[in-house]
């Protein structure tokens, strides 16, 4: 039961070959308990989307293993990573990414129905309910504001009971206020629900609604704090941000 909900060890991701060569992941060792909420931070290009894409089965890591609630799917082909996407992985992306034919209900029930699954009415009710959207669920995105769809990609995320949900820059098309709503359906969905969840963002205000938060720089590890607080996750991005900037030149 203690074994972590995602793992990634000795993870490797090169883009192109040669001097042009970029790693943009170098060598990372992280797991992620089961119903924990970890951030993770770091300047531009430090390898933030990579790991969330490796960590997927989007892309495949250059060397290195990705366990998923144990199981070792590094070397899968590409219909077990596309059952592993659609089963045990929930996203959320800055964009939404809804389908903007279907009907709220329809976008959370669509997991479902992708795997095979028969969307449970009442399962896709509660989520809705869950995420405040019971009134909204005939809705079409288009007649949605914007917090309100990202709570429906939330729902639409947790639907299959995922082994982890990974969410890259949630808040960041939302503004402050909208942003703390989504940030507190997430922290709930792991305090609730036990969900394990991975977030990527570059605010220190929606970090410190993290148990921790972990920080890359050129591909690496370059810290973690645990408890974090806004203040203390800014302190220690400017501290990075002259470590990333003495490192390239
Ligand atoms: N498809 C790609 N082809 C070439 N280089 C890429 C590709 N995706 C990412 N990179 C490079 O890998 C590094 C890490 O990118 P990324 O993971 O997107 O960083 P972050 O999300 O932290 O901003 C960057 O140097 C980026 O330019
Ligand atoms: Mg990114």
């Amino acid at each position: 039961m203690n074994t972590p909900a995602l793992q990634v060890i000795d993870l490797t991701r090169s883009y192109g070959e040669g001097v042009g060569a970029v790693r943009a992941l170098d060598g990372v060792d992280l797991g992620f308990a089961r119903g924990t909420f970890t951030a993770v931070m770091g300047p531009s290009g430090s390898g933030k989307t990579t790991l969330l894409s490796c960590a997927a089965g989007l892309e495949p890591p250059t060397s290195g293993r990705v366990v998923v609630d144990d199981q070792d799917v590094t070397d899968q082909d590409e219909e077990h990573r596309t059952r592993l996407r659609r089963e045990r992985i929930g996203f959320v992306f800055q964009g939404f990414h809804l389908l903007p034919y279907l009907t709220a209900e329809q976008n959370v029930g669509l997991p479902l129905r992708l795997a095979d699954r028969r969307p449970d009415a009442t399962r896709v009710r509660e989520l809705l309910t869950r995420v405040g959207l019971a009134d909204r669920a005939g809705h079409l995105p288009h007649a949605l504001s914007g917090g309100q769809q990202q709570r429906v990609a939330i729902a639409r995320a947790l639907v299959t009971e995922p082994a982890v949900v990974l969410a890259d820059e949630p808040t960041g098309a939302l503004d402050s206020a909208t942003a703390r709503e989504v940030l507190g359906l997430l922290r709930s969905s792991v305090d609730d629900l036990s969900q394990t969840l991975v977030m990527v963002t570059h605010d220190p205000v929606a970090a410190a609604y993290a148990d921790t938060v972990v920080f890359l720089v050129d591909g690496r590890v370059a810290g973690r704090m645990d408890r974090p607080t806004a203040d203390a996750v800014a302190g220690q991005l400017a501290h990075l941000a002259d470590l990333a900037v003495g490192g390239a030149a």
